[in-house]
């Protein structure tokens, strides 16, 4: 099995000091970081675009893991490539073009993802898992950090799982949404191997390297 991955989620950073909040999240073990791109019309909330995820790129010593949260992201992949994103991952909701789409990210040389939210089926990405070196399950509903987790979503992370290995596929599964030293441990037993957090890091009382430190739990 691969190493787990722990990719704090800027989201709970502070903004104004972005760039020392990425040097010091690193130091304290992050393994990636992720960024989420938010556009107001996949969901209630705008966060950051391209321009930014440059930035973040360009002070980070580790990869950058862009969650896409926006329609028609099949516009938008070569400029979150050209910004310097080492995984791209792109939801399977509404989206006509996802097949192309992911297929255009592995293209391009960088990693491709496919995300699922709590209200979608899991059939929905089975399609697509050939594609993908990861699914990303939404373990909350997409928009705001801060939110608890649903469980519903271990089912998924055990379906997702069981076709990886069935297919030997060696998908990583990705939750983001609620994760914190409880839920972490819930999802790797169901399966998953690569972990985003905001609150549990960022806001974390003892410090981001006590954060991860949970999170990473027993694993290590
Ligand atoms: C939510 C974002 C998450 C969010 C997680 O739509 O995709 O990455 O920042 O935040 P926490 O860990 O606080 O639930
Ligand atoms: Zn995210």
């Amino acid at each position: 099995t691969k190493k787990e991955i722990i990719s704090p989620s800027l989201l709970a950073a502070d903004f104004m000091q972005i760039g020392n909040e990425i040097r010091n999240v690193t130091a304290a073990g992050a393994d990636w970081i992720h960024a989420d791109v938010m556009d107001g019309v996949f969901v209630p909330n705008i966060t950051i675009g391209n321009p930014v995820v440059e930035a973040i790129k360009s002070v980070s010593s580790v990869p950058i893991d862009v969650h896409l949260m926006i329609v028609h992201p099949e516009n938008h992949i070569q400029k979150f490539i050209k910004a310097g994103a080492d995984i791209l991952t792109v939801h399977c909701e509404n989206n006509a073009n996802i097949f192309y789409t992911l297929m255009e990210i592995r293209q391009s040389g960088i990693s491709p993802a496919v995300a699922i939210n709590p209200g979608t089926p899991v059939t929905m990405v089975e399609p697509l898992l050939s594609l993908v070196d990861m699914v990303l399950v939404m373990t909350v509903n997409p928009g705001f950090g801060g939110q608890k987790f649903i469980p519903d979503s271990l089912q998924k992370i055990m379906q997702i799982r069981k076709w990886s290995d069935e297919r030997n596929l060696d998908l990583r599964i990705q939750v983001d949404g609620g994760i914190n030293e409880k839920t972490a441990r819930q999802c790797r037993e169901a399966g998953a191997d690569v972990f985003v957090a905001g609150t549990s890091i960022f806001k974390y009382p003892q410090g981001y390297a006590a954060g991860i430190k949970a999170i990473r739990g027993s694993s290590v």
